[in-house]
């Protein structure tokens, strides 16, 4: 399958037409943002692990009966998959409080949450991804009905059911991450995107020590050597 336009660009990935309507092209860029796009850099080698990464997790939660956009990994840095309708929300999974979730409510840092936390922020980088509640989702129109918002929370807590434990099993604690969806041409709601420490946060359970985007956000270094840990550790290396 060849690359042919160029759809979008966005701050991680290029997205590419395909001979085939209903099948798009991802390039995982080595570009690093932060703090909706004020920190930037790149790491040679940061698209081909994301893309590496992402599609085990796309395997396994397919495995596991989660519907995604997966098609098939082409080469180190292009994913094939399939052409969505996105869902403008950002859905959050929290097992662990740190970040947006420390400073906005002041719960202590590395607080185990007594029950998994999801949240939905609206994806607009000019608005800053905002929070949102169901009812500014629909305001909005993000989604047309209650039902898909429930079962948005209901895919994510499914996800995090399967991902939660096999990150245990390789010796990381999965923190939080962002859960991307859309609707496939059948109107059905399937994840998308990509699932890499670009948007999970991973730390180790014995030393932890941070194993994601953190590690650039918070100028610590050694992002690739990180992220090249967590292909290691899925792979079993
Ligand atoms: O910054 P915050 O604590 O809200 O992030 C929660 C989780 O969602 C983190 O794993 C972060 O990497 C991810 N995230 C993301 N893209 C965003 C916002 C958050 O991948 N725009």
């Amino acid at each position: 399958m060849e690359k042919k336009e160029l759809l979008y660009e966005g701050k991680a990935k290029k997205l590419y037409a395909t001979e085939d309507e209903n099948l798009v092209i991802s390039e995982f860029k080595d570009d690093l943002t932060a703090f909706n796009g004020e920190k930037k850099s790149s790491e040679v080698g940061k698209g081909a692990l994301n893309n590496k990464i992402s599609t085990e997790l796309f395997k396994l939660l397919e495995k596991n009966g989660i519907p995604t956009h997966f098609v098939k990994m082409l080469d180190d840095n292009h994913m094939l998959h399939k052409k969505v309708d996105v869902i403008l929300i950002e859905v959050i999974v929290r097992n662990i409080a740190t970040g947006s979730l420390t400073r906005n409510l002041g719960i202590e840092d590395g607080t185990v949450l007594p029950f998994t936390l999801v949240e939905f922020d609206y994806k607009n980088d000019e608005l800053g991804d905002p929070k949102l509640n169901d009812q500014h989702a629909l305001i909005l129109g993000l989604v047309d009905f209650q039902d898909e918002l429930d079962k948005l929370r209901r895919m994510a807590r499914q996800v995090n059911d399967i991902l939660k434990p096999y990150f245990a099993q390789k010796g990381l604690n999965l923190v939080d991450f962002k859960l991307e969806f859309g609707k496939d041409k059948e109107g059905n709601i399937i994840l998308i995107d990509e699932i890499s420490p670009d948007n999970c946060r991973f730390w180790d359970m014995k030393s932890g020590e941070k194993m994601d985007k953190d590690r650039f956000r918070q100028g610590l270094g050694g992002v690739t050597v990180a992220y090249e840990q967590v292909l290691n550790r899925i792979l079993g290396k």
